[in-house]
């Protein structure tokens, strides 16, 4: 692999209902982080770790750029910003996949001005989906030599939804686990495959995250 500069996202990412509620997942961003950790450890990189709001102990990776951000776009926005040439992207952070269409300015009380009981319907729009934008910032703008590992963490179906996948977002390899069981994200051993167009290359695990991020960025290195 020939990159020098090494973007890992990690973390899920808010978006407010109202100044105190908000949609987001289980991720604890801890495999982002000792992933961008690794990399630092490696002394050859600029790593740059783009987290959304993680667990305290994860959202500094020490020695890395740390940038902070909250929403989705945000997060795209961040991403975009620091794509070069010569770089890899390691995108293991969970964005939200629907925002509100507005943020309500005061606190949604459950009951109207007359005392009445109304319920609370929740209308969602779409976020962009930051890898499908990163090939198309590629593309557009000619920038060379990005490689690109998604990761999909799924219930069910795990090759064929993970190599679905790697076509829709135009990945070169993507990492895929099974999550759930009432665990979210968890941060027990795990195991993970990692996939291309052509279909599994490789399994690791099960281990610990640490682990599996130290053996994930070997590979990647030697990509
Ligand atoms: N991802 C992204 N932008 C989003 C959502 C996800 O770039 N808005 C990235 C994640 O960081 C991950 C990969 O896409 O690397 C797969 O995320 P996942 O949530 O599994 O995929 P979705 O496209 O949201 O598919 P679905 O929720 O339908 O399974």
């Amino acid at each position: 692999a020939t990159f020098r500069k090494v973007i890992v996202t990690s973390g899920p990412t808010r978006e407010w209902i109202d100044p105190v509620r908000y949609i987001s997942n289980a991720s604890s961003g801890k495999m982002g982080f000792h992933i961008a950790e690794e990399f630092v450890k490696k002394g050859n990189f600029e790593v740059i770790y783009i987290h959304g709001n993680t667990l305290e102990k994860f959202a500094n990776v020490p020695n890395a750029n740390n940038i902070s951000v909250e929403t989705t776009i945000q997060l795209r926005d961040a991403v975009l910003k620091e794509l070069t040439g010569d770089s890899l992207l390691v995108m293991a952070a969970a964005p939200a996949d629907f925002r509100p269409i507005m943020t309500a300015k005061h606190k949604i009380k459950k009951e109207d001005q007359s005392g009445e009981k109304q319920g609370l319907l929740l209308e969602l729009e779409e976020n962009p989906d930051v890898l499908v934008q990163v090939s198309e910032h590629i593309k557009s703008n000619n920038i060379e030599n990005v490689i690109r590992v998604g990761f999909a963490a799924e219930t069910q179906d795990l090759d064929k939804n993970a190599i679905s996948k790697i076509i829709k977002k135009n990945l070169n390899l993507i990492v895929g686990n099974f999550v759930g069981n009432g665990k979210g994200f968890g941060e027990i051993d795990s195991s993970v495959n990692i996939y291309a167009l052509s279909g599994l290359i490789k399994s690791i695990g099960p281990l610990s995250k640490e682990d599996i991020a130290k053996q994930l960025v070997e590979y990647l290195l030697a990509f």
